[in-house]
């Protein structure tokens, strides 16, 4: 049947039918909102490249999780800028470390409970020379040495886990983290707690901003030898099965919009939850277009969350969190 008989407009008509017909929904609760921890009391420091975004020292950080909470959102992802930086990342896995420190508050608020906490785990912002691993320096070259950073980052994960932690999300793309970290987590009493793998993360300009913001930046460098090259869509699907094959929960996909092909086909080839990281960049750009009058804002806003959520993500880790879940009502 084609034309005149079928008219693809009927269903187009009114608001009603539009709504009726919609085939993908988001909705407050599929959304987490990344939160930047720092020390102090009263901290509140905008980060310039992230329009709405902030160092939150704890107490407002609190203030901002429970907005987050009154408004349906689902979780909050936890990043941590601590006082001091050192070689062997000691404030990522020292048990009164900023987020392990900030859990244990959250925790204490009720009105708290139904934000899941997820606790981003990764070395680069608790090391000198901001890289997620450990560096072993010979004359001009250098390596990130996988294994023994595999020892930090499964430390890492258990800390945060005994501090309230619901899951712990390794970011550092070192091979092997998801099953030493999950073993230092059981052997912590933590075998409830579970793993998101960002298993598929690209060396991506999209960052950027982020670095500003978690104050990461690598101070030499880059970080192309473990993060994946953004043209290598069946190595990202190897990544996915080895997390898997080693204990991972869930995935989380990263960035989003440069690589929802990567999204699309993670969903159609694997069966647990899987979320996507609308990252730094991909909100820094939609603001500096928004800042121009060159796009509307809330239009474009939900429209980048709606394709993540078509492409296959259960749920989304955005910066535009509470601005969507206000929209969404
Ligand atoms: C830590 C980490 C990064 C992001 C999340 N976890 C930075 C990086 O890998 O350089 C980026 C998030 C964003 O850009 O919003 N390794």
């Amino acid at each position: 049947m084609n034309f005149p008989a079928v008219r693809m407009r009927r269903l187009r008509r009114t608001e009603s039918i539009r709504t009726l017909v919609r085939g993908t929904h988001l909705a407050p609760s599929q959304l987490i909102y990344p939160l930047f921890i720092c020390p102090g009391e009263g901290v509140r420091k905008p980060i310039g490249s992230m329009p709405g975004v902030f160092n939150l020292s704890i107490d407002e950080a609190l203030k901002e999780a429970e907005e987050c909470a009154k408004l349906g959102i689902g979780g909050l992802l936890l990043f941590g800028l601590p006082a001091e930086k050192d070689e062997q990342a000691t404030g990522a896995w020292a048990d009164d470390g900023i987020v392990q420190t900030a859990l244990r508050e959250i925790k204490k608020n009720r009105q708290l409970d139904g934000l899941v906490q997820i606790a981003d785990a990764c070395l680069c912002e608790y090391t000198s020379h901001g890289h997620c691993g450990i560096v072993a320096r010979d004359g001009d070259h250098y390596n990130i040495e996988n294994d023994s950073s595999l020892e930090l980052l499964a430390k890492t994960a258990a800390s945060l886990a005994k501090a309230g932690a619901d899951i712990v999300a390794p970011s550092d793309m070192m091979d092997g983290r998801v099953a030493a970290m999950r073993e230092a987590m059981d052997a912590a009493g933590k075998q409830d707690i579970s793993i998101m793998s960002y298993a598929s993360k690209f060396a991506s300009a999209f960052y950027g901003p982020f670095r500003e913001a978690a104050d990461s930046a690598p101070q030499f460098g880059d970080r192309r030898s473990y993060q994946m090259d953004g043209a290598n869509r069946r190595e990202a699907m190897r990544e996915i099965e080895l997390d898997l094959a080693e204990g991972a929960d869930m995935l989380l996909m990263k960035p989003a919009m440069p690589y929802l092909d990567i999204v699309r086909e993670a969903r159609e080839r694997f069966d647990l939850p899987m979320g996507a990281y609308q990252v730094s960049g991909e909100y820094s750009m939609l603001h500096a277009a928004f800042e121009r009058g060159w796009l509307e804002p809330q239009r474009a806003m939900m429209e980048s969350l709606l394709g993540i959520r078509r492409a296959g993500a259960d749920f989304i880790v955005t910066y535009f969190a509470k601005d969507a879940a206000k929209v969404l009502g």
